[in-house]
């Protein structure tokens, strides 16, 4: 999983909340799996990462996360993307309202507004976040909620106003009768609230609902009927305010997500060439006039320079591909493609893989922890593990570099210009010297000094007439005999002319 973008700073002393609390306890039943919900994955992040993301330009001095289900991974997670959030645990899920008590009781210190968001609002963005805050500053309001009219408002909590338009509660589905549920805006859980407002109205919230669940929403009712101002404001792009609760709604989500990344990436002058199949993390990063051919998948810190082509078919997973460089139909992890270098198509690039500039790596190649000098080339059907190749040295095809012997792994080093034979085991720990020269079929087991050639492989040895004697009457043998009759046939056209005067040579 991929780390937070570092928080856009706030100068001292503007910090424009008090605390974000994000409630990550529930158990997302509908998502029938083993991984806590806050958990799954999309774009590059888990969907609390998301979350954390969108409010990290606030610049909140806490951040607080209430953690319950599969509160051992998702605290693990948290310390892993967000060491400075307060974690914060749920033991039973009683609901949004008891979760919002217990983060602020976390933080007693904590005054002025506090963001409030549901861990599941993964598409959430810092700029919906910052409307909310804009919009709740220009209220005066004590409480303000995110709001949007969706198409299908099913399972949603109902924002009920009144003639005037003024927000009065909010309403979950299962509490609402018709007439509220027939009402389109709903909430979205996120809430920018006065914190001494909160808590006190916290106090008041019961559980005499259909779940028996102490509801956050039930806050916005009770300052109401103290006569505090409260407010609602709708999201300028409802889509952000999207929640995610079974495996579909995560696969819709993860493809908006998707569509996002790649229209800020063309708008930008990358040019993808098949949207549909083309998959970039949150976290990537490519540079105008790269090309992105379909089936690319474009994971975690992957970096792609300008006028490289990715693709078709290629999964680049934390990996830099330079300028011009082309990377068809391979699988690369934590590996450096220099600028120009060809890789492909069908190579398998592990970590610790660095291609110098204009180097090569061909087709049905595999490397791992192995550096290849600027313009050198392993084109075909080769292992390459732990080695270093200096530069303009050509690798022959079907070349392994025999790197473990069972118990350890060893290094093979070769150095520049030089020119290896194809079917050569390279055994580690061993070295080829600069221009050196390794014949076909070699295991090579010995240094070998610069400018030499090693032959290391046995002498041929050819038994004339073999197939007549033991394998008479085989195919093999009546081709072997037609060849042998076409040699005479041809050597006989070839005789020298009889007649006398007409050879210089043939007379003798
Ligand atoms: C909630 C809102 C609903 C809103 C919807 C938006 C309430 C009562 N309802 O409903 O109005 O339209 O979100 O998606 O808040 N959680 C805890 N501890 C708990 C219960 C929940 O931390 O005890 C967390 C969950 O992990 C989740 C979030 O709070 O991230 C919302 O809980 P969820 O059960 O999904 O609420 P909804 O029924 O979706
Ligand atoms: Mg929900």
């Amino acid at each position: 999983m991929s780390q937070l973008e570092p928080s856009v700073p706030t100068p001292a002393g503007t910090s424009r909340v008090g605390a974000v609390v994000v409630l990550a306890a529930g158990q997302g039943t509908r998502m029938r799996s083993r991984t806590p919900k806050v958990l799954h994955e999309l774009g590059g992040r888990s969907m609390l990462g998301h979350v954390l993301a969108a409010a990290a330009p606030l610049g909140a001095e806490r951040t607080v996360v209430v953690v319950g289900s599969g509160r051992d991974a998702v605290l693990a997670h948290l310390a892993a993307i967000a060491p400075d959030a307060v974690p914060v645990v749920q033991e039973d899920q009683r609901g949004t309202g008891h979760a919002t008590a217990l983060a602020l009781a976390a933080v007693p210190d904590v005054s002025g507004p506090v963001l409030v968001v549901n861990g599941d609002a993964l598409l959430l963005r810092a700029a919906t976040v910052e409307e909310l805050v804009t919009a709740h500053r220009a209220s005066g309001d004590v409480l303000t909620v995110l709001t949007a009219e969706v198409p299908d408002p099913t399972g949603l909590g109902r924002i009920v106003r009144d003639a005037a338009g003024a927000v009065r509660a909010i309403v979950e589905e299962r509490d609402a009768d018709e007439a509220q549920r027939a009402i389109a805006e709903v909430n979205a859980g996120v809430y920018l609230g006065d914190a001494s407002a909160v808590r006190a109205a916290l106090a008041g919230v019961g559980s005499a609902n259909q779940q028996g669940e102490q509801y956050l929403t039930d806050v916005l009712g009770l300052l109401v009927a103290d006569g505090a101002p409260v407010g609602g404001h709708r999201a300028t792009d409802p889509e952000d305010t999207l929640g995610c609760n079974d495996q579909r709604e995560l696969a819709a989500r993860r493809r908006t997500l998707n569509d996002r990344v790649l229209d800020d990436l063309m708008r930008a002058g990358v040019v993808v060439i098949d949207p549909l199949t083309t998959w970039v993390d949150v976290t990537a990063e490519v540079a105008a006039e790269a090309v992105l051919q379909p089936g690319t998948q474009l994971r975690g810190a992957t970096t792609v320079a300008a006028g490289a082509v990715v693709g078709p078919d290629t999964t680049l997973v934390d990996t830099e591909v330079g300028e011009g460089a082309s990377v068809v139909r391979a699988h690369c992890q934590l590996a450096v493609v220099g600028p120009e270098v060809s890789v492909g198509p069908f190579a398998y690039l592990r970590p610790g893989t660095r291609l110098a500039r204009g180097a090569k790596v061909g087709t049905f190649v595999e490397t791992k922890n192995a550096t290849v000098g600027a313009g050198s080339k392993v084109p075909h059907l080769s292992y390459v593990g732990d080695a270093t190749i200096g530069e303009g040295t050509n690798i022959g095809a079907a070349s392994v570099f025999v790197n473990y012997d069972g118990v350890a792994k060893h290094h093979t080093t070769i150095g520049n210009h030089a020119r290896t034979g194809a079917d050569n085991m390279f055994v580690a720990p061993v070295s080829v010297g600069d221009g050196a020269y390794t014949a076909a079929g070699s295991v090579i087991t010995d240094d070998v000094p610069p400018g030499a050639m090693a032959v290391a492989r046995g002498r041929q040895h050819t038994v004339e007439g073999w197939v007549a004697k033991r394998r008479p009457g085989t195919p093999a043998a009546a081709a072997a005999e037609a060849a042998e009759a076409r040699a005479g046939e041809r050597a006989e056209d070839q005789l020298p002319d009889p007649t006398p005067g007409t050879s210089s040579e043939g007379t003798r």
